[in-house]
This record gives C-alpha cells, structure tokens and sequence, in this order.
C-alpha cells in the first residue's frame, strides 16, 4: 500500500530516508528550507558524500515518487505520515543537544497538521523530548497530535543499506494509540515482507514506550562509543606494557558475548553522531537528576580525545621540533566513504599539528571541498603523490581503500623520511616495512606482532 509521507530536514538522515520511503513505494514530499540543498535534490543530486544514494535518487525521481518543496503546503499536508529528520547539534559551549531546529520543525507543520496524520520524530534526542513536542504541536492544532518517535541506525557509508534492511524497526508510540502503529507498520510492511531483501518476516518490528524509544538510539550509540573507547583504553596500557591491541581485541571478540564490531583501536571515533551524543545523554541525564547514571560516558568521551593527542606526542617524538615540518595527513573524513568532518579525528589532529607549527598537508578522496572551504590554513591537496612529496611524517587518518592499499614503494621515493603513524591499524605495515618505512602503529607492538 503505497502512502503518502513528508520527510522534514534533507540533511544526511532525511535525504537518506526520503529515498528509502520512496524505494518502498511510499510518495514522498521532502521539505528542505535551505534553497541549496532543495535545488541540488530537485536536481537529483545529494548534497553530501553517500554510496548509491544519488544513483537512488534518480531513480525514484524518475518514477516519479519523489518531490521536493521548501515549505509547507496544501499538497502536503494531505500526508499521512510526517517524518521530523532536522538536526539535534551540540550546542556550542554546552554538552547539551539542541532542539531548536525540532521546535521550528513542528510550529512550521502545526497549521498543515490533520488529525488524522502521524507525526513521526527520527531525529536523536534527549528522552523527553518527544512528549515536549506533542504538547507544543497539540497547543497549536487545538487537537490531540499524534506523535510516535522512530529512531533511526544509519551509518555514513552503508546509509541506504542500512534503511532498506535495517536489524531492527523501532517504533515508540502511546498507549492506546493504536492507529499510528498500524500506519507505522504500513510504512515498513515492503522491508518486513521482504521486498528489499531483507528475509521475509525476520525484520523485528519493535513496538514500545516513546521514552524508552528515544533512549534506545541514545543507548545504542552510548554503548557502540563505549565498545571503542574500551578498545582504546586497552591500547593505552598495551602501549604502556607492550602488548599489542589488535591481537587482544581479536582474542576477546571471539566471545560472542563480547562481539569483535567496534573493537578496532586508533585514533577514535568521531562525526556527527557518537561524539554528540554522549555528551547529550550526559547533559539530559543530569537534567533529570541521574547523571550518576552515566558519569562514565565522560571518560569514555576523555579516552577518545587522549587518542588524538597520543598522535600529536608521538609526531613531536618522531620529528622534535615540529616548526617548519612537514606532514602528511591521509584522510580528512570522520570515517571512508563519508565526506563528512564533523569532529573528525583526522582533521582535529592536522589542525592541531598546524596549530603548533608543523606544515601540514592533508589529502582526502571526497572530503577537501570541506576542509579549503573551513580550514584553509591547511594545503589540502587531491593527489596523494603530490601531497607526499617532501613530507616527513605520514598519519593515516582515515583508512580509504585508497590508502590501505597505496604502493609503500612508490610513496618512500617521494617523502623524505619514511616514518608512518598508522591512526587506524589499517595499513599492511608489512608491505611498508619492507619498503623501508619505520611503522608506528597505535596500541600495537609490531616487533611481536604475526
Ligand atoms: C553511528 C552509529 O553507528 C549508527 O548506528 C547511528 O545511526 C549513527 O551514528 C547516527 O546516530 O546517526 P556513524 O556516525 O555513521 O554511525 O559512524 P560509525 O560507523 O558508528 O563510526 C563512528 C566513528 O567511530 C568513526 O569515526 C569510526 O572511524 C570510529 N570507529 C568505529 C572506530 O574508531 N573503531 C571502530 O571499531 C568502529
């Protein structure tokens, strides 16, 4: 059955949702206020680095499941479902997320709002804030609003992957509110049935409480953080007594308790999400008089950021003087095929490495649009070759394909000293050793190592 949605905010999660809606069959409205991002979409171009989304995009713009508006209108408001996918930021100076861009989201939708329609939040938020928007929405409506919260797992990189065959469909809704969960279900019945390849019926469609709805996407990525900053804390006693990291955490992940995912150590996690999230969780937990609760988020935030000065002391061990040096930073993304910079580890340790006077170049396959247009005190140059030349530090930031699979040989006859921090344990130091490169890579001990 196909049915009629509005997605609110085009940003990564909502042009990424709108396309998987509209690769259900499901007519969709997309709502982006930014003219930008509106004409680039209405164009059939995403705004941002994701694979086969563009490609997605045209199709359903093709079959004529898509359109795009800056506001809203009578057309929309004939929706069943009204998807919420603005942005929850930090807010600067604070650990606490900023709801202001939901708020505007609902006040904007609330005179086009029919009893009758869904309003469904995908946004990350702090637990609470759904019921603070169906209050304000009802104030406005005169009406009960429906409103259930869907959180949302995308990955960057694996982003329509991950919405086409989600491991879970989380749905919070009301008590009694059983007519928002049917439409729910209607929603995501061609992903249960199988349609997308999932296998047919085997996609859980959990139906729960809003509050617990909302913290289950705050917990998920509280826990997946956690997961690497224990692998991270590990790699600081490893380097302390010479053991090697990525043979404990293959050792360890064996357990199917402990699972191996989001055990790889390096220089930490970063991007849009994780970083933010925590600190939002920590924020809201103190909020409601439980932040004992959660204390420890703060060291897991406090072991990922040590990562990246680890790098900065073992640059200033390697080189001295970093005055004057030159590096090489490999990757400026947050994680491979995402152009996204947001709290990048890569990125942070450049500008840090620049901040104290080092000649930084920084090279990255989609993401130096970004870093010319914000960070100009960097050289941003696209070819890794040319990028190479003369330096005297090598950093893998961001583990690219590109760059695990680089000719060592080739890039040692273009630096002018073959040292390599590998942030990622990603390089096969073998290979480089053998080309002549001195290999530091972070929480291992490569003289032990098989
Ligand atoms: C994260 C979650 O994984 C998604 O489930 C969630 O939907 C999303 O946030 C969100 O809230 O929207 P994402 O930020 O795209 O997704 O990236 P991740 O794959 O989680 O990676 C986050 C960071 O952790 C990256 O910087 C990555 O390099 C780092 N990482 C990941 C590690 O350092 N080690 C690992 O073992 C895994």
């Amino acid at each position: 059955m196909a049915i009629t949605v509005t997605v609110i905010g085009l940003g990564y999660l909502g042009a990424t949702h709108a396309v998987a809606m509209a690769e259900l069959g499901h007519n969709v409205i997309g709502i982006e206020a930014d003219e930008k991002k509106l004409a680039a979409l209405k164009g059939g171009k995403i705004p941002f680095y994701e694979p086969g989304l563009e490609e997605a995009l045209k199709r359903v713009i093709a079959a004529g499941r898509i359109s795009f508006q800056s506001s809203h209108s009578d057309k929309s408001a004939k929706a069943d479902v009204h998807f919420l996918c603005v942005g929850t930021p930090q807010v600067k100076g604070s650990y606490a997320a900023d709801v202001s861009y939901l708020y505007a989201a609902v006040d904007a939708l609330a005179p086009y709002l029919s009893k009758s329609a869904v309003v469904a939040g995908k946004s990350t938020v702090p637990v609470g804030t759904a019921k603070e928007l169906k209050e304000r929405l009802s104030e406005q409506t005169g009406f009960a609003a429906k409103l259930v919260w869907n959180p949302e797992f995308l990955r960057e990189g694996t982003a329509l992957e991950d919405s086409l065959r989600p491991d879970r469909i989380v749905i919070g809704v009301e008590e009694g509110d059983s007519e928002s969960e049917k439409i729910m279900r209607a929603v995501y019945q061609p992903i249960i049935n199988g349609d997308t390849g999932s296998p047919a019926g085997q996609t859980p469609f959990l139906v729960m409480d809003v509050a617990t709805s909302e913290l289950v996407k705050v917990a998920a990525n509280s826990f997946l953080a956690t997961k690497i900053s224990f692998i991270n804390a590990m790699a600081e006693i490893a380097e302390a007594s010479g053991a090697d990291t990525v043979r404990l955490a293959e050792a360890i992940g064996m357990d199917a308790r402990i699972g191996s995912q989001f055990l790889r150590n390096g220089i930490g996690f970063g991007g849009g999400c994780l970083p933010k999230d925590i600190r939002a969780f920590v924020a809201r937990a103190e909020q409601l008089g439980a932040g004992e609760a959660v204390e420890f988020l703060k060291d897991v935030d406090a072991v990922n950021l040590r990562r990246r000065e680890r790098v900065v002391s073992l640059a200033k061990r390697e080189l001295g003087e970093l005055k004057g040096k030159r590096i090489l930073m490999l990757g400026a993304a947050f994680k491979p095929d995402s152009d996204d910079l947001r709290d990048s580890p890569a990125l942070a340790i450049a500008l840090k490495l620049q901040e104290l006077g080092a000649d930084v170049v920084i090279t990255d396959p989609m993401g130096l649009e970004g870093v010319a247009a914000n960070h100009p005190q960097l050289k941003a140059v696209e070819d890794v070759m040319e990028a190479a030349a003369g330096a005297e530090l090598v950093i893998l930031g961001t583990e690219w394909k590109v760059y695990r699979e680089l000719d060592a040989k080739k890039l040692a006859a273009v630096v002018s000293n073959k040292t390599v921090i590998d942030g990622r344990n990603a390089l096969p130091y073998r290979a480089w050793q053998e080309a002549g490169w001195k290999v530091i890579a972070l929480g291992r001990n490569l003289e032990q190592a098989n």
